[in-house]
């Protein structure tokens, strides 16, 4: 699995940053849009996707189309100069759509029957949703394919979002097709979902059902299934609007905007083979003041999605979201540190979720470009001002992330049978983990791609693999083969210990990786909650520390040990350990060392891969480069500190103030 769009797609290219965001004309009064258009044009607006929600505007009634305002607020954009990124509105099915089929509403986990009123309320299986989405993506895409203002095709939005797994009676009936597909005959259902267990099995296909609310949890095999049926449901929604728009315009490329790095919902790695530009969009968790971590790991998710490639920032805020606890206003700076991290990384398109702040409705407390207080405000003239500079950064474009020598493998279905409940500890999760390495790596400097467990390694250094609690034998294989060549692998606990039918690897964990490890657990020993351990020092390489969560009653079968437990259920047992295997090296990580201790391992894996650190960068600076096909370099420096930094440059010094970027060019 590439995971990354073909190459023989129609490209994305507007020849500079993209610079806009959604914008929702049908909210307005028609007076209100010329001036729109005036105040786009003065932002240094390029780029706005049109249509997302409107669906009932565009199809008042079944089969009656009114496109007069769309073709009115097209052509004004078009005289403007701004492009459009057109929406297929299929996220907002209307009310007498609703009225009209009731059986389409989603059903929840627990039999709860969604209602409408807000918006995605559909079920993705649905022969009559797939009927009218349909009919209004043929439409749209007749009606507008060649328009020269549509730059670009914006399929739904963020499937999965609301809706990502649906439990009605056509869910069902669509997950039984989808299970005989993958397991040919009833027989090979219940070996590979070991229904032997709890005497679950199955005489026929018909027998199965979604996992649904259950006296207990319902068997993880099937619950990690129904996720992935769930994903493969919504791409097949996908597909089909793709299809029909690609019909009608074979030339202007499409996507969909993901949620890299927010929710887990669809197996992204299958979903980015099939867009032509990789797109997603991005919130901070804003009470976290380390937020601009997660914003570096999702965008980091969203390049690795688009094979190193460019992609684009269909949405972030402004300033505050309406959708959290306490939806923390963006300061000063705060925007547009946000902005040029995500372009750092790799964004070629920075946009935004809203154009013009809704004055009714749901999200009507939600930021926005053009605020309810208007243009005499602070936070108008930052936009005006991002927009100002994104003009000015168009070489940036087509542009890459300078190779990364690092990876962290990622993979949606592992977590998935994480999440499914009854593991040795609530402590354990594939995101827990991977945060915790992407953490410790952002404050060393080095910039990571993730990669699929099968994808090919070779032109990494050093390859991490926390959780990775799903291992397929060819993933094994793979990162096997990998270190066997000379590679640096480290995996925590919790990687390599089920197959993807979540059956064990048998004779001692972690079953699928224990020879390049060379060691061997015979007991997991989860640690109580608060509860530390003290880790003595074996090796010159990594001195003592302290541990939580989780310990392993380890044994050494090649491996030497780096580190061991002092105390606590494991005491004298190794807890981290490092094994020569072939050309390569391989760390295990038999618990979750606290922060110190785990940099002072990764520095040491890192020097294992020959992988160099910055040095001289100070603290809280996020320094990254993008190389351009003809060799202009363009380094990005974010200074997310509250005191301005000094960054030792060839030559000359250069001084970031605080919580400002600099972007320095070089050109061969
Ligand atoms: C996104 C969604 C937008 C808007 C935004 C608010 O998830 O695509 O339509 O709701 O969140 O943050």
């Amino acid at each position: 699995m590439s995971g990354q769009p073909r190459s023989d797609r129609p490209r994305f290219d507007l020849g500079s940053i993209a610079y806009g965001g959604d914008y929702n004309p049908e909210q307005w009064p028609e007076e209100v849009w010329p001036q729109d258009v005036a105040l786009m044009r003065e932002a240094g607006v390029n780029l706005v996707s049109l249509g997302i929600f409107s669906w009932a505007r565009l199809e008042p009634q079944p089969g009656v189309f009114d496109f007069g305002w769309l073709d009115r607020i097209i052509a004004l954009l078009h005289e403007g100069g701004i492009s459009i990124d057109l929406a297929t509105p299929t996220a907002a099915p209307p009310a007498w759509f609703q009225k009209a089929h009731p059986q389409v509403r989603p059903v929840a986990v627990d039999g709860t029957v969604l209602g409408y009123g807000a918006r995605q309320t559909y079920c993705p299986s649905s022969p009559e949703y797939a009927e009218a989405a349909a009919r209004i993506t043929a439409e749209l895409a007749r009606r507008y394919a060649g328009h020269p203002a549509v730059v670009l095709w914006h399929i739904h939005n963020e499937y999965g979002c609301h809706i990502s797994r649906c439990y009605c009676e056509q869910s069902v009936a669509a997950f039984r097709v989808w299970l005989e597909e993958r397991y040919k005959t009833v027989e090979g259902l219940n070996a590979a979902w070991g229904t032997a267990f709890w005497g679950q099995l199955y005489g026929s296909f018909d027998e199965v059902d979604a996992p649904r609310t259950a006296p207990a949890a319902c068997n993880p095999a099937q619950q990690v299934d129904f996720r992935r049926f769930s994903s493969d449901a919504l791409l097949e929604c996908y597909r089909r609007e793709r299809d029909i728009v690609r019909a009608a315009d074979p030339v202007v490329p499409i996507t969909t905007n993901f949620m890299a790095g927010l929710t887990d919902n669809l197996d992204l790695w299958r979903w980015a083979e099939e867009v032509d530009v990789v797109a997603t969009d991005h919130y901070l968790t804003a009470e976290r003041s380390d937020n601009h971590i997660g914003l570096s790991l999702a965008a980091d998710l969203t390049r690795s999605l688009a094979g190193g490639g460019p992609w684009l920032l269909m949405e972030h805020s402004t300033s505050a979201v309406n959708w959290q606890g306490r939806n923390i206003a963006k300061r000063p700076g705060e925007m547009a540190r946000n902005s040029m991290a995500h372009l750092a990384r790799g964004a070629d398109g920075i946009m935004f979720f809203q154009w013009r702040q809704s004055r009714s409705g749901t999200e009507k407390f939600h930021s926005a470009m053009v605020p309810h207080a208007g243009t005499d405000t602070r936070h108008w003239r930052d936009v005006v001002a991002l927009g100002t500079r994104l003009g000015k950064l168009d070489e940036v474009c087509g542009s890459r992330v300078q190779a990364p020598q690092v990876a962290l493998v990622w993979d949606w279905e592992s977590r998935w049978g994480l999440d499914c409940g009854n593991k040795p500890s609530t402590d354990l999760g594939f995101r827990e983990r991977i945060d915790a390495y992407y953490e410790r790596l952002w404050h060393l400097g080095v910039t990571v791609d993730f990669v699929h467990p099968g994808a090919d390694l070779s032109g990494y250094r050093l390859v991490l693999a926390p959780s990775l609690y799903h291992t397929r034998a060819a993933w094994a294989e793979n990162l096997r083969a990998w270190v066997r060549g000379g590679g640096t692998l480290v995996s925590s606990y919790f990687t390599g210990v089920v197959d993807e039918n979540e059956a064990v690897h048998l004779g001692g964990y972690p079953g699928a990786l224990r020879d390049i490890l060379g060691v061997r657990a015979e007991e997991f020993l989860p640690l109580r909650s608060g509860q530390k351990t003290r880790l003595a020092s074996e090796s010159a390489a990594v001195p003592g520390g302290s541990a939580s969560r989780w310990a392993e009653d380890l044994h050494l079968d090649g491996a030497a040990a780096v580190l061991r437990h002092a105390d606590g259920p494991a005491a004298g047992c190794p807890a981290v350990t490092r094994h020569g295997f072939g050309e390569g090296t391989a760390w295990y990580v038999a618990t979750a060392p606290e922060a110190g201790t785990l940099t002072a391992i990764l520095r040491a894996a890192c020097a294992d891969a020959g992988v160099a650190l910055p040095v001289g960068r100070p603290e809280g600076l996020e320094a990254v480069r993008r190389v351009a096909e003809g060799g202009a370099e363009f380094d990005f420096l974010i200074n997310h500190n509250d005191r301005d930094v000094t960054v030792p440059l060839a030559g000359s010094d250069l001084v970031v103030p605080a919580g400002r970027v600099r972007v320095v060019v070089r050109t061969s």
